[in-house]
């Protein structure tokens, strides 16, 4: 009989995307059932991600919750991965004795042989190392077909800001050969993908040294994905505001399939506190992007991240923030509250701020980029939009649902037929986090 899996997975889009590589490994080489319980479980795996939670704590308490399944049926295997498992290693065993796996975020692909150990070995099953590149080399093609896919095309990050933890949990930047990269977007373009949205840390650093000593970078690899022909948009995510060279801001100019909307995280308005946060770069320098891309495309949408709260952040820096947002008027923007992680740089500095003040330092920025999102709506109502059309409606099975090319979710009434095509609509309503609109 065939085992079933059940996966569970917190976090950010790489953890998201790394899941679905488990998946489909476990589902192609070892012939597993991947299902949405974990009461019927052979194998439960946990994936983590401790981007901005404490999520040590909540490792803990889920396998607690676990163990009592172990206890009913002691063949169950459970194995824990992520970020969490990286920074942890052998801790999670002293504190979780059955646990049977722990693999790290470059080691999923060799979870199906880890599984194979358990069954030889007594002892829990570690390998937590950061083996170059070789994760890549076990993307499989996508089993289900859809329009939109995320192809990643490097991985880690070596700016070491000092609030991140990426940097100890993924690793050091390290590219995907361009060919691998170019042969999986072909294919998956054959399976009907339209849409291809370049997943990475820091997707804007990547380079590859050709045998000749050139370097092949971001600008060049965007470039060879729009020359694909069936690929009708090409998204990236997501980006740093260092190395966003030139050469990139140029795609902009001659590849009418690169959105116009562009993620670019700032994180603060106030050049002490990127100072502070080791970000390597100014407001001004930012700024000077965003005026270059908007001179080329001056209806881009710009979103960025921000942490509020950052240890020393005073109100007057807060009020820098919100000037830079007004100033740029981002569209839709991720915002956070600082979070100490451990390990890090800032995890160390004196943070000062009462919990009430960055709570409120939160809901006016929200509210501030909440308002923009309504103008940048607001702006588009009544005009004629390109549409993606993804699929069904989540919210209502008798529409379909697309997106803009500066990410606007929309619904609409259609055919079926025309998933996956680009349809000119007219958008009649807006809310917050979609519009509405009708075919013209
Ligand atoms: N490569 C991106 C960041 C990826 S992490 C960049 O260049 O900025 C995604 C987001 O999580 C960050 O942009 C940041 O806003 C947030 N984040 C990371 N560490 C955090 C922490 N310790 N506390 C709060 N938010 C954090
Ligand atoms: Fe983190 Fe800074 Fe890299 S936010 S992912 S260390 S660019």
């Amino acid at each position: 009989m065939k085992k079933k899996v059940y996966i569970k997975t917190w976090g950010c889009q790489m953890n998201n995307y790394d899941s679905s590589i488990i998946s489909r490994i476990l589902k192609k080489e070892n012939n597993y059932d991947i299902i949405d319980t974990s009461e019927t479980a052979d194998i439960l795996i946990l994936n983590t991600c401790s981007i901005r939670e404490k999520a040590q704590e909540k490792v803990f308490h889920q396998l607690g919750r676990w163990k009592n399944l172990k206890y009913k049926n002691p063949n169950l295997i459970i194995a824990v991965g992520g970020c969490v498992a990286t920074q942890e290693g052998e801790k999670i065993k002293e504190r979780a004795k059955y646990v049977d796996i722990i693999f790290g975020t470059q080691t999923l692909h060799r979870l199906s042989n880890m599984i194979k150990n358990v069954h030889k070995s007594k002892n829990t099953v570690i390998d937590i190392t950061f083996p170059k590149i070789e994760k890549f080399d076990y993307i499989l093609k996508p089993d289900v077909s859809q329009v939109s896919a995320f192809v990643t095309i490097m991985e880690g990050c070596n700016k070491y800001c000092s609030f991140c933890i990426v940097p100890y949990t993924r690793g050091r930047e390290i590219s995907r050969p361009y060919n691998d990269i170019l042969h999986e977007i072909y294919q998956l373009s054959k399976t009907g993908v339209k849409e291809i949205n370049l997943l990475g840390q820091n997707v804007n650093a990547y380079k590859i040294f050709n045998k000749n000593g050139t370097i092949y970078k971001f600008s060049e690899l965007l470039r060879d994905v729009a020359k694909i022909e069936t690929i009708k948009r090409i998204r990236f995510t997501t980006s740093n505001p260092i190395e966003f060279t030139d050469d990139i801001i140029e795609v902009y100019k001659d590849t009418p399939k690169l959105v116009n909307y562009l993620h670019l995280p700032v994180q603060s308005g106030s050049d002490r506190i990127l100072k502070l946060m080791k970000r390597s770069h100014t407001i001004s320098e930012y700024k000077k992007i965003i005026k270059k891309i908007l001179k080329i495309r001056p209806n881009i949408h710009i979103s960025s991240d921000f942490i509020v709260g950052f240890p020393g952040e005073t109100s007057h820096d807060f009020q820098k923030t919100l000037s830079l947002v007004r100033e740029i008027k981002f569209d839709t923007s991720y915002s956070f509250l600082y979070s100490p992680r451990p390990g890090t740089p800032a995890s160390k500095l004196l943070d000062n701020i009462q919990e009430h003040e960055k709570k409120q330092r939160l809901y006016t920025l929200q509210k501030l980029i909440n308002q923009q999102t309504e103008y940048w709506n607001k702006k588009i109502l009544h005009s004629t939009q390109s549409v993606l059309v993804e699929g069904i409606s989540k919210k209502n099975i008798m529409k379909l649902s697309g997106r803009t090319d500066t990410n606007k979710i929309v619904h609409f009434t259609g055919s079926p037929k025309m998933i996956g095509t680009l349809v000119n609509l007219k958008i009649t309503h807006y809310y917050q986090n979609s519009l509405k609109g009708e075919l013209i």
